[in-house]
């Protein structure tokens, strides 16, 4: 056994999948997939295959012509990160079906009763499977080390539709034939009154982590020529949401011109939910989307670029693993603000790094008894992605990547970025692979630069930068003297959106009394912004000055929304501390409260928080 990721069961001496036909069939009322999955391998194998699984139940593993039966055996204690260690044994076989069933708990999966949706009347379901939750909907070597092909068959209620990360080919009734490369689902018995199936493919070799689909009472507009916007028709959010990404098409022209051509055809926006624990998730063909980003003035434009750009940092080349994420998330910053510097201007690219710059010194604090967490390139054995998700990757990736521009100039590391694009494109790669290549092509620049501090070494180095603009520098110079006692004038404020004012608050003392957040809450309503941003950094002031004014706030923001990057630093800033016995139990009810209405990555995370800290 010689695994290649710390987060996988795949083992280097067997043949990697290439190509996965599934077939599922979505049963609603018990939140469980009954499913096949069709693996096709790169070479016969005669002897064990390992794949990963979690929360699934494994009927038959079967020989695809013949239909015999393959041995198979699924561990049977659970590692609590990985999941559980199916083993086939093959005996010269290139192909192979499991029949299977997902469970309530999978982890990918968040199942939403009609209650919980927006027409109240049907249900809603949707997958989030990075970074290792695909095989908690289909057995998979479920590392983005190995990418694959799919086909998939989803059979739904009549009354819903389905998207995927896939280009779609049909809708049509269960009764007429599939296609001949898939063998009659388990389920074919079951009833198909009031059935649709719908059939997607997707024909790019992909890490399994960018699978996805969503099934709901979906609607759409178009928003530009390669750009479709859906959401839940009913409510208000596909029209919110068209207007809010009217300018999709200008970005993709930019990501054009930068890092070349837009490889995916399409590029289209899913609004999920308010329970989506991501801002965004670049699933290729169809990134999904918060309803959180959209604020009406633009701003979740920034939410786009960043997914956008991942559709050639990340899903072209991919982190061969998680150790190396930076490679997906640092290189995508970068790109981002390059997309919004060419459509909104150098300030709002400043803003964005500056609001960055800020988040990265505050996981220097967060990480600082577990420094392994601040490298660039890092070590997870036996850590769980989710528990150390933070802007590390983004923001000193960022950084690194900003540091080597500012010492070769802009146009040479721009012909640098398209060379490494189109070097790597469809690989999945490691942190030296593009130290090597970085030393290829910019002959010297580890005299220049320490490469071995930037990706291997704790902490900030010292050649990162704060961002130089006046914006900027006013927004961090008013934070400063509200230290001091002065709260900004209404002439100074005038023209803030939610970045300005999401920076100020990040940069005002942590320790700021409960008068001085009752003063500006009085003058500007932060409190009741509707941009998230603005009103999580004010109301985790708000609990870091004990002020009780605004617990009713907190508790409502929890209960409607699931956005990771409000839960955590709102239940952290309520459980953390001593003195806080008040806040905690509120915490602790809020979230027995909350809980079914987060995404099970969401639940995991707040009770990893707890568990820290209670
Ligand atoms: N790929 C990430 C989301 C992600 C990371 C999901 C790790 C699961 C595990 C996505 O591209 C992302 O970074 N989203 C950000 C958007 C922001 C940086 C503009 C988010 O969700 O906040
Ligand atoms: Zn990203």
């Amino acid at each position: 056994m010689a695994p290649i990721d710390p987060h996988s069961f795949t083992d280097s001496t067997h043949p990697v999948t290439t190509h996965i036909s599934l077939s599922l069939y979505l049963d609603f009322p018990s939140s469980t997939i009954h499913a096949t999955a069709l693996l096709s391998l790169s070479n016969p194998h005669t002897g064990p295959l390992s794949l990963d699984t979690r929360s699934l139940t494994i009927h038959s593993v079967l020989d695809p012509q013949s239909q015999a039966p393959i041995p198979f055996s699924l561990s049977s204690d659970e590692d609590p990160i990985r999941g559980r260690h199916l083993t086939l044994s093959l005996s010269n076989h290139s192909s192979f079906l499991v029949v299977y069933s997902t469970s309530p708990s999978s982890s990918a999966l968040q199942w939403l009763s009609p209650p919980q949706t927006f027409n109240k009347t049907l249900p809603f379901v949707y997958t989030q499977c990075q970074s290792i939750h695909a095989r908690s909907v289909f057995p998979c070597q479920d590392t983005p080390a190995a990418r694959v092909t799919y086909t998939c068959l989803l059979n739904v209620p009549s009354s819903l539709s389905a998207v995927m990360s896939a280009r779609h080919v049909t809708r049509r009734s269960p009764n007429e034939s599939s296609p001949s490369h898939a063998p009659p689902p388990p389920h074919a018995t079951w009833g198909a009154e009031g059935r649709a199936v719908e059939e997607f493919v997707m024909d790019q070799p992909i890490p399994t982590y960018l699978f996805a689909f969503a099934v709901g009472e979906l609607g759409f507009r178009e928003v530009g020529p390669r750009t479709r916007v859906y959401a839940e028709a009913a409510g208000p959010v596909l029209d919110e949401a068209a207007r809010e990404f009217a300018g999709t098409e200008e970005m993709v022209l930019q990501g054009e011109r930068l890092f070349g051509p837009y490889d995916w055809e399409r590029f289209d926006l899913l609004v999920l939910p308010p329970s989506f624990p991501y801002g965004g998730m670049e699933n290729p063909r169809m990134v999904f989307l918060t309803p959180t980003v959209i604020k009406g003035d633009a701003s979740g434009a920034q939410v786009v670029a960043h997914e956008l750009a991942h559709s050639w940092t990340g899903n072209l080349i991919t982190n061969k693993t998680n150790d190396h994420f930076w490679l997906n998330e640092g290189f995508t910053t970068y790109a981002e603000r390059r997309i919004v510097e060419a459509v909104q201007g150098e300030d709002r690219a400043a803003l964005n790094i500056g609001i960055g710059w800020k988040g990265l010194n505050e996981e220097m604090e967060r990480f600082k008894d577990n420094m392994e967490f601040t490298k660039l390139k890092t070590n997870q054995e036996g850590v769980d992605p989710d528990d150390v998700y933070s802007q590390v990757p983004y923001e000193k990736g960022f950084q690194f990547l900003w540091r080597i521009e500012r010492q070769i100039g802009r146009p040479a590391f721009d012909e640098f970025l398209k060379k490494y694009i189109n070097t790597f494109k469809f690989k999945s790669i490691d942190t030296e692979t593009f130290l090597d290549f970085l030393k290829a092509n910019v002959p010297g620049i580890e005299k220049d630069i320490d490469l071995e501090l930037w990706t291997e070494g704790t902490g900030i180095p010292p050649d990162a930068y704060e961002p130089v603009s006046n914006i900027y520098t006013k927004i961090v110079s008013l934070a400063n003297e509200f230290k001091l006692g002065r709260m900004p004038r209404e002439d100074e404020v005038a023209d803030w959106q939610g970045q300005e004012w999401e920076l100020y608050l990040e940069n005002l003392p942590k320790a700021v009394e409960a008068s001085q957040i009752l003063a500006l809450d009085e003058c500007y309503r932060l409190s009741e912004s509707k941009d998230y941003e603005v009103k999580v950094a004010f109301l985790q002031l708000a609990i870091s000055a004990k002020c009780r004014d605004y617990y009713g706030e907190v508790e409502k923001t929890l209960k409607s929304v699931g956005r990771m990057k409000y839960l955590r630093p709102l239940y952290t800033a309520l459980v953390q501390g001593t003195g806080k016995e008040e806040e905690k139990i509120l915490a602790k009810r809020v979230f027995a409260e909350a809980r079914d209405c987060y995404h099970p990555i969401a639940q995991g995370v707040v009770e990893s928080i707890f568990a820290k800290h209670l």
